[in-house]
């Protein structure tokens, strides 16, 4: 098995950003051990603070927070950060050719019942200029690499930088990922769907439409049965489908007013977009893919319909 390091090479992957892709490959790991030593390490429960969005931060997305956030720092070619557990951007290396936004933690209420965990990353390139949160509005397209860890019963990377999207695990023993797979493929059909069903009531027609057809099976339009999973961790559940394929969905709903979309699009969105495209998936709002969306803001949130191309489709065929 190739390292990441030998894969990065082989793939003429630009030197510093390979370099940057080294560093937070191993920030992973640390992170990683951290999930892996849970209590003794005294990285569960509740912490007394909120993030932005209001949200009770758990002790170890402060702690992944800040770790991710001192290691980057290192880097003379970070220009800066944005992270789910942040207000604003952090300004680190005013020369630095890149933008990194994160969510140090996704899953988080999955920390205290030993579920899955991981860290999502987006790479952009970084605008002249003096840094604000207008460096990082810029589409998913933009995206020089995107990548995710999965702190599973092993601990796993998903990593593109627009070369198709490779699997990687980690040794514990060296303490480097090494690669599963060059390229990995989503299956262009599925029987498979993720989706809290518990907001069916508060969806649009068109999805509440779409999965009464999925939930009629064989005796349905569909002429088929479908099985149903959902994580509560993106990662886990987009883990899933680049595994097996599948579609997953966090549709618009009306639960609360103010907030009718629940995954954000810098952190979480985008680089799942460009693992699931770089996969052959797609990826969409339901009405626009989700990689050409114009970002109004660094914690925008957006609906995510994204798996298996012919599956995707279809549900945006309800959509049109
Ligand atoms: O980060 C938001 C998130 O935790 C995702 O990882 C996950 O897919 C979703 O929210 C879970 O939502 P719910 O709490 O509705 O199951
Ligand atoms: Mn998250």
């Amino acid at each position: 098995m190739q390292s990441l390091q030998t894969a990065l090479q082989n793939q003429q992957t630009d030197p510093e950003l390979s370099q940057l892709l080294e560093l937070l490959a191993d920030i992973c790991c640390e992170i990683s051990n951290d999930v892996r030593r849970g209590a003794l390490a005294g990285v569960l429960g509740v912490a007394s603070s909120e993030n932005v969005q209001g949200e009770t931060q758990k002790k170890l997305d402060i702690i992944a927070n800040d770790l991710i956030k001192r290691r980057l720092a290192e880097l003379p070619s970070v220009k800066g950060i944005a992270s789910e557990e942040e207000d604003d951007v952090v300004s680190l290396h005013s020369d630095g050719r890149f933008l990194v936004s994160f969510d140090p933690l996704d899953g988080s209420s999955n920390i205290d019942i030993n579920s899955l965990v991981g860290t999502i990353f987006s790479v952009l390139p970084a605008p002249e200029g003096t840094l604000t949160q207008a460096s990082f509005l810029q589409s998913g397209r933009n995206q020089l690499a995107a990548g995710y860890a999965l702190y599973g019963p092993s601990t796993l990377m998903a990593l593109s930088t627009g070369q198709g999207t490779q699997m990687y695990t980690l040794d514990p023993n060296s303490q480097t990922f090494l690669q599963l797979e060059a390229q990995v493929q989503i299956p262009a059909t599925t029987q498979e769907f993720a989706i809290n069903m518990s907001n069916q009531r508060f969806w649009q027609a068109p999805m509440q439409g779409y999965i009464n057809d999925l939930l009629e099976g064989a005796n349905g339009v569909r002429e088929k049965n479908f099985n149903m999973r959902w994580i509560a961790a993106m990662v886990g559940d987009v883990h899933r489908v680049l595994s097996r394929g599948g579609i997953f969905t966090y549709p618009a709903d009306h639960k609360n007013p103010d907030k009718p979309f629940k995954l954000r699009l810098m952190y979480e969105a985008n680089p799942m977009a460009m693992l699931v495209e770089q996969a052959n998936g797609l990826a969409s709002t339901g009405y626009e893919n989700i990689l050409d969306i114009e970002p109004s803001g660094i914690h925008q949130r957006v609906a995510v319909i994204l798996g298996s191309r012919d599956e995707v489709s279809h549900c945006l065929s309800y959509h049109a």
